[in-house]
């Protein structure tokens, strides 16, 4: 079974030009990479001939690309109907304020990742948000706060013990 890399090496090397041929190949070196550096940016131009600019164009119209590695906590806001109707849009602005980051994006401390997911299956405590893999329900904005501030705080304890 071929390794990511070899996947992402290998699209690389039978690339002949055919339309449709760029994302397939970026999700290998995302796959390989977790994220599309811009070392693979570069490469992909240099072998494909494909501008880099064209490709940055591509990585950035499509959500599913990413530009830097995920954080180290996912925060994932459902925005499925009843979280809709329950305020998720305030819940994701929170944690865009509170964590400095914008949805899809990661911090620039790398600590968070902000995504938006569809209906994740606790509808009855709209509004949800997931953490990783712990979900938190019946949201309110200053409820958010109080958990981004509590993710961070054990973050830093985190790096403090290692340290
Ligand atoms: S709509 Fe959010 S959990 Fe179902």
């Amino acid at each position: 079974m071929a390794t990511k890399q070899e996947n992402f090496s290998y699209r690389l090397w039978r690339y002949d030009g055919a339309p449709g041929e760029l994302i397939p190949l970026l999700q290998s070196a995302q796959d390989h990479f977790g994220y599309i550096p811009r070392r693979a940016i570069s490469y992909t131009s240099s072998v494909t001939g494909i501008p880099e600019s064209e490709i940055y164009g591509v990585i950035t119209f499509y959500s599913q690309f990413r530009l830097r590695p995920m954080g180290k906590y996912v925060v994932r806001v459902c925005a499925g109907t009843a979280c809709h109707v329950s305020g998720a849009k305030m819940i994701a602005e929170t944690v865009e304020d509170e964590a400095g980051v914008g949805i899809g994006d990661t911090s620039e401390d790398g600590l968070f990742t902000l995504q938006t997911v569809a209906c994740i299956g606790c509808c009855s405590l709209a509004p949800v948000v997931m953490v990783n893999d712990d979900t938190h329900g019946s949201l309110n904005p200053a409820k958010t706060r109080k958990l981004v501030r509590k993710v961070s705080r054990l973050a830093r304890k985190k790096t403090e013990k290692k340290n």
